[in-house]
């Protein structure tokens, strides 16, 4: 058994808070900013009701075995002094965010030896802040080394796909090529139903080719065909749905472009692979 306290309990949050519970093993410590008195997760295959420990300042924390962060990247200072407190006896943070930068974006608070990288692909939003919906099953895809295989371990009997991975790196670079094509439906604001458009097509190849050289340039080994197969990808979504960046945009909240789009142009200037897609499209988020 392991005490877990989890920080940014929104969708992803909340999801592993159900995945977690599901084991019967371990015993959860919820950190919110407000008391969060229920939390309920509907899976595709049940509704979950959650049992934990709720803490709303960081000033309560007991040292814990295991933190996970699963705020939005952006929110990421604000989770340094909980960090502190859960910490005190050296317990690892799993950074489970969007992104390439999991372990930079925590350096200043945590040691990067104790940092666990992971990817989560999993559709879930929250309907309300105790009410989350799971919309498809979930995949970890978590760095294979001795600390990501033991935060592997605490997911035994959950039934979500746990894939330990040598090379994160193309994991990450993956994932971030698939995300690149959510910014031209934000910057549109309108759902997948706009990638059928032929030209929208084509700017979304450009987007991800621009994306996957960067990631290469990087180190990442990705499929040559990888822009197409994000752009059929796309295609096959439900002409309403909503990916995470227009979500946040249609609801007003910050979006995290800098630790997607951001990433793709300054990882480009580093390694001199032009990205003039990638450049527009940050300059117009960031605008809006
Ligand atoms: N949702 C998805 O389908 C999905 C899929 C794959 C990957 N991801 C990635 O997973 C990460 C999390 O996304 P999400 O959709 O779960 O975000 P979210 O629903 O917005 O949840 C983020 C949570 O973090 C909390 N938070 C922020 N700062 C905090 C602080 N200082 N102390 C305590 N709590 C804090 C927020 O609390 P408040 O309620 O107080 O604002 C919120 O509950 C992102 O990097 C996202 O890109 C999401």
């Amino acid at each position: 058994m392991a005490r877990i306290a989890i920080v940014g309990v929104g969708a992803i949050g909340s999801v592993i808070a159900a995945l977690l519970q599901s084991t019967e093993q371990h015993e959860l410590v919820l950190c919110t900013r407000r008391p969060l008195p229920r939390l309920d997760v509907e899976t595709p295959g049940r509704s979950i009701h959650v049992h934990y420990t709720n803490i709303t300042a960081p000033s309560q924390a007991q040292p814990v075995d295991w933190v996970i962060v699963a705020t939005k990247t952006y929110d990421a200072p604000g989770t340094a002094v909980w960090i502190e407190h859960l910490c005190r006896q050296g317990a690892p943070v799993a950074v489970i965010q969007n992104g390439v930068e999991h372990r930079e974006r925590f350096a200043s608070y945590v040691p990067a030896d104790r940092i666990v990288p992971v990817i989560i692909d999993c559709p879930a939003e929250r309907r309300a802040p105790d009410s989350v919906h799971q919309r498809g099953p979930v995949e970890l895809f978590i760095e294979a080394d001795t600390l990501g295989r033991s935060f592997g371990m605490i997911f035994d009997g959950s039934g979500a796909q746990i894939t330990l991975t040598a090379d994160f790196l193309s994991a990450a670079w993956r994932k971030l090529c698939i995300n690149s094509a959510g910014s031209i439906s934000a910057l549109l604001g309108k759902p997948a139903g706009v990638f059928q458009d032929e030209a929208i097509g084509r700017a979304t190849l450009d987007v991800v080719r621009e994306c996957a050289a960067v990631g290469r340039a990087v180190g990442a080994i990705l499929d040559e065909d990888l822009p197409q197969k994000v752009l059929a990808q796309y295609r096959n979504f439900p002409v309403d749905s909503v990916n995470s960046l227009l979500a946040d945009r249609l609801a007003g909240r910050p979006m995290e472009t800098d630790a997607r789009i951001g990433a793709i142009v300054r990882f480009g200037q580093q390694h001199s692979i032009p990205t003039p897609c990638n450049s527009l499209l940050l300059s117009l988020l960031e605008a809006i």
